[in-house]
Order: structure tokens, then sequence, then C-alpha cells
């Protein structure tokens, strides 16, 4: 209660969008002297339904053994559950509010501020930098050209099967080939006989050859596409989720209390064929239960696939010698829900969207250099693997809340580069400077760390309709802005004008109070509870 006081205080009147940390600084300084590379893995609409983060189903070996000689963070969060927000916020390490991305249709060098990015930082650092697959958003939100060349020293590679993502590959069950949601694909069978993310590892593996030799220190984004839907992924891998062991959402109905303007209304995954089948009522489902149960199955099988993607890309930094002098970043750009509070994909300010994994491998650091003749990131096939064999959180594990804003600053003190001074209030005119903060003192910190994570999300009106996952800029008339401490979750929905990016706290739509100790799933609406509703009224 006295926690909730302090953190509202803080909120609206303190420091709206700056943070506080009280750091208690017991970790020695990671040494700077020797500049190390950076290989950069993100995922695509990655919760944390990962076997390092305790999920029971998941099979995830690969990048469990990456955990387990990681600090891995158990409680970081998006600035905004969508991509092209979420990856330009961590890119830039500004918040939506800052870089007025809050949808895909502008490019910020533009549109806000001409504001430097981790990789640019990196390429002006002396980096050779270099873009796989989906880092960047793609389209508008990055000029067309994934910023190049301001942030990469050579042209983003992008995989040719990727404009078959979206296209009739998947064998439905009257033998024709449909645009489905659920779509396991046996691969030599499928349009170039591979998968965007095998051409995406086969040519990040070709990279990491070609710099090892250049000899320079380099920066290797690489951006898989999976687990985003379709769910397109070998068919194999669903041998690995059995459908009876596969499980409903702990909490799958609509929450009582959950305000219609925090909904969304998942009209993506309704677009595909096989879901348009269902003749599914708008907005609020539900999603006939067997078919929920194909869903979840076919996410977790796109998990272990990525999950072995990701293994065979760390088994060739290794093989190559490059994870004695490499940083290991792996994370995902939000999360997804998968049926929690009645609710599909992202678009939303709950932890399910919100929650990503983030792991940081330092040699020497997180674990000890590799020795001769041992392997540091063997590849571990999923088939063969004994769930359970690589014991969650052997590396480093921190329950400290953190955001991705914090991975700009964070990857540069880890390579040894200067971390960008923090952001004053007006920034616009700042090309580098951070609204987050450099975590890698928090890797081992002790746990009266008080920390808080800031998320947003706009809508077009107070109740779901057929924009509300993704409004233009435009139409967006609230915004949804949410705090997360280790405690609770809190969000109010609030007026917002897209003519000056004015928010206006005194107009409410709605509020949200989740308290997690006995409500993690955040099923249990306690804004107007007597108790507390007194307490939130004084702050607006
Ligand atoms: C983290 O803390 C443990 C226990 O206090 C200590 O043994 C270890 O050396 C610390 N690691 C780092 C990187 O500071
Ligand atoms: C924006 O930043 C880039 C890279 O730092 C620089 O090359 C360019 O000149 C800048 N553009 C403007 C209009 O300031
Ligand atoms: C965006 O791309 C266009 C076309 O390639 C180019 O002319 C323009 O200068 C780019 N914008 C910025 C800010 O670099
Ligand atoms: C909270 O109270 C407001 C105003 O009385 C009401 O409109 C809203 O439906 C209530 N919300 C919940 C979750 O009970
Ligand atoms: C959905 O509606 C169509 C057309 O109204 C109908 O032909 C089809 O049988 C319905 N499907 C289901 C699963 O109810
Ligand atoms: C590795 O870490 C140890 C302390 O844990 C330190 O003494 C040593 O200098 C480090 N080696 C290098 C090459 O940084
Ligand atoms: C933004 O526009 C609204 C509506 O015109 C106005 O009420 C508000 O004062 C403006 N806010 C700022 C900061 O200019």
């Amino acid at each position: 209660f006295c926690l909730i006081f302090i953190f509202l205080c803080s909120f609206y009147v303190e420091s709206k969008w700056t943070r506080k940390h009280k750091i208690y600084r017991d970790v020695q300084k990671i040494s700077t002297k020797e500049k190390k590379n950076v290989l950069f893995i993100v995922a695509d609409d990655l919760r944390t339904s990962l076997h390092c983060y305790g999920d029971q189903i998941v099979k995830s070996p690969n990048i469990d053994q990456l955990a387990s000689k990681s600090a891995v963070f158990q409680n970081a969060f998006a600035q905004q559950a969508v991509c092209a927000p979420s990856r330009t916020s961590f890119l830039t390490s500004r918040r939506p509010d800052t870089t007025k991305l809050y949808d895909f249709g502008s490019y910020w060098r533009v549109h806000a501020g001409n504001y430097s990015t981790l990789p640019q930082y990196f390429k002006e650092n002396g980096y050779i930098t270099m873009s796989v697959g989906k880092v960047f958003h793609p389209g508008i939100s990055s000029n067309h050209t994934d910023d190049y060349p301001y942030s990469w020293s050579i042209p983003p590679y992008h995989p040719s099967a990727e404009k078959y993502e979206n296209a009739k590959t998947c064998r439905g069950s009257d033998g024709k080939l449909h645009a489905n949601l659920v779509c396991p694909v046996a691969v030599s069978q499928v349009p170039e006989g591979t998968l965007p993310d095998i051409q995406s590892t086969e040519e990040a593996i070709w990279l990491l050859k070609a710099a090892k030799e250049k000899g320079s220190p380099f920066f290797l984004a690489v951006g898989y596409h999976k687990p985003h839907i379709p769910l397109r992924y070998p068919q194999e891998f669903l041998k690995l989720y059995p459908l009876e062991e596969v499980t409903l959402a702990p909490d799958p109905e609509i929450p009582e209390g959950l305000p219609a303007v925090a909904y969304n209304p998942w009209t993506d995954i309704r677009k595909r064929e096989d879901v348009k089948a269902l003749n599914i009522s708008f907005p609020y489902g539900p999603i006939p239960k067997d078919f929920q149960l194909l869903i979840r199955q076919s996410y977790f099988a796109a998990v272990s696939y990525l999950d072995s993607q990701v293994g065979q890309l760390l088994d060739n930094l290794d093989k190559l010698g490059l994870a004695k002098n490499t940083v290991v970043v792996f994370t995902s750009d939000h999360g997804w829900s998968l049926g929690e509070h009645g609710e599909w994909a992202k678009y939303s300010n709950f932890d399910v969207a919100t929650g990503v994994p983030l792991m940081f491998y330092v040699p020497n650091i997180t674990a000890p250099f590799p020795q001769p003749g041992k392997r540091t990131f063997p590849f571990i096939d999923p088939f063969d693997h004994v769930p359970g064999k690589i014991p969650p959180g052997k590396g480093l594990v921190s329950s400290i809340v953190v955001e991705l804003v914090d991975l700009f600053p964070t990857i540069a003190e880890l390579a040894g580069l200067n971390v960008p001074p923090p952001c004053p209030k007006t920034s616009f005119d700042i090309q580098l400077c951070t609204e987050g903060i450099s975590i890698v003192d928090l890797f081992n910190a002790s746990s009266d760390v008080e920390a808080i994570a800031y998320s947003q999300y706009p809508r077009p009106a107070d109740h779901p309709q057929w924009n509300s996952d993704l409004p233009h800029l435009r139409d967006i008339r609230i915004m949804g802005y949410s705090i997360r401490s280790c405690d609770y979750r809190y969000t109010v929905w609030v007026e917002f004008n897209p003519l000056n990016y004015t928010a206006n706290f005194l107009n409410v739509y709605a509020g949200e109070l989740y308290l997690l100790e006995t409500d993690p799933n955040q099923d249990n609406n306690l804004y107007n509870h007597t108790e507390f509703v007194n307490l939130i009224k004084e702050f607006l």
C-alpha cells in the first residue's frame, strides 16, 4: 500500500516520464579496456514462454543454454506492445512519447527528431554494423531502408522467402493451400524450399565468418520473424507438443472488471482464413476452445523452431572462436497474449503483451571464459533433449523491473563504449542521449533496488472497434499509460490529442490496478476498490 502511494505520487507529480532508481552498486565495474563484438538477437512477438523463464510446456533448450551463461532479467518490459513503435523506441533509446511513433506511419528522423540509433552509435565508434532480417520495422517507419546507411555499414539483408509468409502455403484439412494462422509446413514443399528464419541464420553465420576474417569489431543484429503470425514453421516441431498436453490459458475468460478500452479485439488473427472460417463474433469472441489449443500448440512449436535457429547461430559463433570476445543479447520486441483475459495478439498494456525475455551473455562476466577444447554453445537438438537438463537460472538472474529503452546504454557499456548521456527533459534537438539507463549494475544487484517500467498503448475509442488494435496517429483519441513495479500494474486511459501529442490526465476514461502478489495474471481490477479509489483521486 505504502509503495503504491509513493509510486503514484512520483508518476504524476514528481517525474512523469523519468525513472528513479536507487541503485546499490555492489557489482565490480565491468572491464572496458577491450572492444567486444555484439551479437544482438531480437525475436518477433516472443513473450516469456521459455523454459528458462519457468514455462513448463515450452521446449527451448538452446535459449536456456544461453540463459544459463547470461544475466537474465525476469521482469523486462517493452514501451509499447507493437512492432514498429517498440523497435524504434529501443533502437533509439527513447520512449514513444519522444519518437512520436505510435503507429507504423512515419520515420522518426523527419517526424520527431534526428535521433541516433544503437547500431549507428557502434558504426560511428569503428564497428562494422550489419542487419539480418527484421531489426528495424521495415517500411516507412525506417524510411524503407532499415535506416541504412545511418545505422548500418552494409545494406541490410532480408530473406527472400519472407514474401511467402502471408501467401497461401498452409495445407488445410480440405487438402488445399490457404493463408492460415496455424501453418505447420513441410519445408521442402514451400516456395524456394526454405523459410525466412532459416535463411537469416545462414546469412548471419556467413557474416560472422566474414567479419572475423576482416578482424574489426562487429555489431551483428539478427531479427528473427517467429513466433510472429502466421504460425508458419517446419511441421516436425509439432511433435514436441502433443495436443493432449497443451492447456488453455489459466484465465481464458474476459474478466468482469476489464475496461472496454483496455481490451484489444485481435483483428489481425481474424483475417487469417482458418480463423475467418470460424465466424467468431466481433469484438469479444470467444474463439472455440479446441481452436485456442491449436493456436497455443503452434505458437509453442514456432518458439521451439526459433530456439533451433538461435541454437545454430550460437553454435557457429562458438565454433568460430568468437564466444570469448562477443557479447550476446537476446530479447523480443514485445510479448503476445495467448488467450489470457480472452485476448489474443499484442496491442495491450498487460504483462503478457509488454513482457519480454531479456538476457546478456558477457564472456568472463556472466560465464567463465571459454576453455580450450570446451564448447560454450553446442547446438542442442530439441528432439533429443531431456527437459530440465539445463537448470534454469544458473547464470545471474535478476527480478528487477527493467525496460527495453535500457538496451542501448547497457549494450554500449558491455561492449566498452561510453554510455550515452541521459536525455534532458526536452530532447528533440539532441541526437545522442538515452531515456533508459545502463542496467549493467543490476546484473547482480541486491533485491532492494526499486524500479518501475513504463508502457503505453493508444486507442481510437473507449470501446473496441475495427481499428482499436492499431489506430493511425490521426485516429488516436485515448492513451493508456501504464506503470509496472515489482508488485503492481497500474494503468490509466486518458484523453489524447494526436495533433499536439498531448495527454490530458484530467480526463480519465478508465483505470486498472492489479496487485501482482495475489493476481499475477492481472484479472482482478481493483481500480474502483474503495480502499484505493480515494488514494488514486488525490493524484488526478
Ligand atoms: C554476483 O553475486 C554472487 C553472490 O553474491 C557473487 O558470488 C558473484 O561474484 C557476483 N557476480 C558478479 C558478476 O558480480
Ligand atoms: C541526421 O543524422 C545523420 C546521422 O547522424 C546525419 O548524417 C544527418 O546529416 C542528420 N540530418 C539532419 C537533417 O540533421
Ligand atoms: C529517406 O529515403 C529517401 C529515398 O531514398 C531519401 O531521399 C531521404 O533522404 C531519406 N530520408 C532521410 C531523412 O534520410
Ligand atoms: C468504475 O467506476 C466507474 C464510474 O463509477 C464505472 O463507469 C466503471 O464501470 C467502474 N469500473 C469497474 C471496473 O467496475
Ligand atoms: C460460418 O458462416 C458461413 C456462412 O454464413 C457458413 O457457411 C459456415 O458453415 C459457418 N461456419 C461455422 C463454423 O459456423
Ligand atoms: C576475467 O575476470 C577476472 C575477474 O573475475 C579478472 O581478474 C580478469 O582480468 C578478467 N580477464 C580479462 C581478460 O578481462
Ligand atoms: C493541445 O490541444 C488541445 C486541443 O486543442 C488543447 O486543449 C491543449 O491545451 C493543447 N496542449 C498543448 C500542450 O498545447
